[in-house]
C-alpha cells in the first residue's frame, strides 16, 4: 500500500491536512475503509476510470483487477475477499453498486449531442468557443495527439466531437459538429 501513489490521499504522514476517509497508520487500517470501498479494493466493483494499468506499465503492479495496486494478485485478492467475507458482503451485493471515479466515471458513459447555436470549428479552423484555432495551440498550450506536427485536416461533413474541460471532472462544452 505504501509503495502506491495511493498514499498521498491516504496516509497521515503525507497528506498535511489529514486523509481522505481510511488511512494507512490506523491501528487496522483495513477497518477504515467502508464495504464499498473494500469491493472496490477487491476488484469487485470498477473502478477502472481511476486509472486500470497492466503491470509492464505501471512500475511492476497491477492494477487491472484489485482496486489497490499489487504485486501479487491472487494474493491480494484472497485477502481482500476474506475480509469481505467477514463483513458479510456479497459479490451480488458488489456488482449493484455504481462503479468508482464521480465525475471521471460519469463522463466516460456521457453520450454527447448536437452543438447548440454556432459551437464548433469554422473550415478556417478557428473553435466556435473562445477564439482558439484547432490545429494551432495557442501560447501556454500544447496539443498532445499528435505530439509532433500538424494535426490532420478535419474533413468536411465529417462529424466531430468538441470537448472543452476546466479541469479533468469539470466539462464546459461537449457536443458534436459537422466540419463545414
Ligand atoms: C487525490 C487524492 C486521492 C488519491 C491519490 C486516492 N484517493 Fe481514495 N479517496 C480520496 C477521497 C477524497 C475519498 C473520499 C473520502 C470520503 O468520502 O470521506 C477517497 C475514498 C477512497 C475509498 C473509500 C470509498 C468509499 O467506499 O467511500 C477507497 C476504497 C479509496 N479511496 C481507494 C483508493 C485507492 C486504491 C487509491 C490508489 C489507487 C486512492 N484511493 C487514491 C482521495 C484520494
Amino acid at each position: 500500500m505504501a509503495a502506491s501513489a495511493c498514499v498521498c490521499c491516504h496516509s497521515t504522514e503525507v497528506s498535511p491536512r489529514g486523509p481522505s476517509g481510511w488511512y494507512m497508520e490506523a491501528p487496522v487500517w483495513t477497518d477504515t475503509v467502508p464495504d464499498a470501498g473494500l469491493a472496490m479494493l477487491a476488484g469487485w466493483v470498477d473502478s477502472a476510470s481511476f486509472g486500470a494499468f497492466p503491470p509492464e506499465e505501471n512500475n511492476g503492479f497491477d492494477r487491472h483487477t484489485t482496486g489497490l495496486p499489487t504485486t501479487d494478485i491472487p494474493r491480494m485478492q484472497a485477502f481482500l475477499e476474506s475480509l469481505l467475507r467477514e463483513r458479510g458482503v456479497t459479490r451480488e451485493e458488489a456488482a449493484a453498486l455504481t462503479p468508482f471515479g464521480g465525475p471521471i466515471y460519469t463522463q466516460s458513459i456521457f453520450e454527447p449531442s448536437a452543438c447548440a447555436g454556432e459551437e464548433g470549428v469554422r473550415a478556417s479552423g478557428e473553435v466556435i468557443w473562445s477564439g482558439l484555432r484547432y490545429g494551432e495551440p495557442a501560447p501556454g498550450t500544447v496539443q498532445r495527439i499528435p505530439a509532433e506536427g500538424a494535426a490532420p485536416a478535419l474533413v468536411s461533413g465529417e462529424r466531430y466531437y468538441l470537448y472543452v474541460l476546466r479541469d479533468i471532472g469539470v466539462p464546459i462544452t461537449r457536443c458534436l459538429f459537422t466540419a463545414p
